[in-house]
């Protein structure tokens, strides 16, 4: 009965110029290690979930680079979107196919771009929270202790049940600003979203039901068609009119069943160069490096990727992120690589 989705549709655009709209990061290894951040999510959820129930939701464009990187999975296991309207259209259509194969599936949605060490303690939390969506009709989360008051997150308020290992949630909070995600922290009993949820098909069906039900009814006018050769046709009319929003503000925010369990295992979300570089920060030099063959003198607290084995000569430079790409040389400071984004629409018709 397990099932899980990866999604797999964003672009990572501050990960540019490596990430682009063509090929963005979940496609590429972006640690070095052999393996691209999608194949790497494919196999620590294949440890507990079977490769055939593991379905790929992603953009139409990336349908080829999805099935060339997982030759395990047929082209049925890749939920195509027509256009881009974030998580929450993608994990309802996705909930629903899956909910007419099998009633009673349980269902784990995980991003495709985190870096995640110890598969065998994601294992066994993923364990626990399949076990309780099972016996109570709950949307499940993960909880990551926070460490600064980060505004890219959402934040969950824990109930204080001191038995359980899953806990109440009393809030939930998409993306704070810095002076509430500040208190957040300060208050102690706020764990970060670790943006993977657990949940049977038919709770989170009914919670969109009850909670988006203008988006519910769209899609579920599509049950019929649902894996059969017609839904191609339905997702191509419909999609479009799906309103554009994560699953955090339309469900999690607003559902009263939300619960949270305190995630035991290591998390990146590898979402800026910065937090590439926290993971692969040398401790002798303060610098990380990816696939280049660095020469460095004088200089700590870089982040110098390679999309080739390349020398790179460094001297007197401090904080930077230094990427070298065939046809693009980004050198940038670390402290403004939020902008990356921006930069990037302003820059656009340059190349
Ligand atoms: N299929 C599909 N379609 N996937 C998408 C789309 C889309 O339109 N948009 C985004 N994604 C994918 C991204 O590739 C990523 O794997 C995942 O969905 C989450 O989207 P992000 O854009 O990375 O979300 P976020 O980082 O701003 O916030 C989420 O993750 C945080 C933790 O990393 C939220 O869940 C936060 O609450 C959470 O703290
Ligand atoms: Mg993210």
């Amino acid at each position: 009965n397990y099932y899980a989705v990866i999604m797999a549709g964003g672009i990572g655009s501050r990960f540019w110029p490596v990430s682009t709209k063509e090929f963005p990061k979940q496609f590429h290894d972006m640690l070095g290690t052999g393996e691209t951040l999608l194949q790497k999510t494919f196999s620590r959820l294949n440890n507990i979930i079977p490769a055939q129930n593991i379905y790929i939701l992603t953009n139409d464009r990336y349908l080829d680079i999805t099935l060339e990187q997982l030759p395990q999975i047929t082209k049925k296991q890749v939920v195509l979107e027509p256009a881009m309207r974030n998580t929450a259209p993608c994990i309802l259509m996705a909930a629903l196919k899956i909910e007419k194969e099998n009633p009673n599936a349980l269902m784990l949605v995980a991003p495709s771009d985190h870096w995640i060490e110890d598969e065998e303690a994601f294992c066994s939390d993923v364990q626990v929270c399949f076990d309780a969506c099972q016996r109570e009709d709950l949307l499940m989360t993960l909880g990551i202790i926070p460490t600064f008051p980060n505004t890219g997150y959402g934040y969950i308020e824990a109930t204080n049940n001191e038995k359980s290992p899953i806990k109440k949630v009393a809030q939930f909070r998409e993306k704070p600003d810095y002076e509430t995600a500040k208190k957040f922290v300060k208050a102690g009993n706020f764990v970060w979203n670790a943006g993977i949820f657990l949940w049977s098909v038919k709770s989170i069906t009914n919670s969109f039901k009850k909670n988006m039900p203008t988006m519910y009814n769209l899609f579920a006018e599509g049950k019929t068609v649902y894996n059969t050769d017609k839904e191609a046709l339905f997702v191509e009319k419909n999609y479009k009119k799906a309103e554009n929003t994560s699953i955090d503000y339309g469900i999690m925010e607003k559902a009263n069943n939300v619960f949270v369990k305190k995630a035991t295992f290591d998390w990146n979300d590898l979402g800026t160069w910065g937090a590439l570089h926290d993971k692969m920060t040398q401790e002798d030099s303060q610098n990380a490096v990816v696939r280049a063959i660095p020469y460095m003198i004088n200089s700590k607290g870089n982040m110098v990727y390679s999309a080739t084995k390349k020398l790179i000569v460094v001297d007197s430079v401090d904080d930077y992120i230094i990427v070298d790409k065939e046809n693009v040389l980004l050198i940038y400071p670390k402290e403004k690589q939020q902008n990356i984004k921006n930069l990037l629409t302003e820059i656009s018709h340059k190349f």
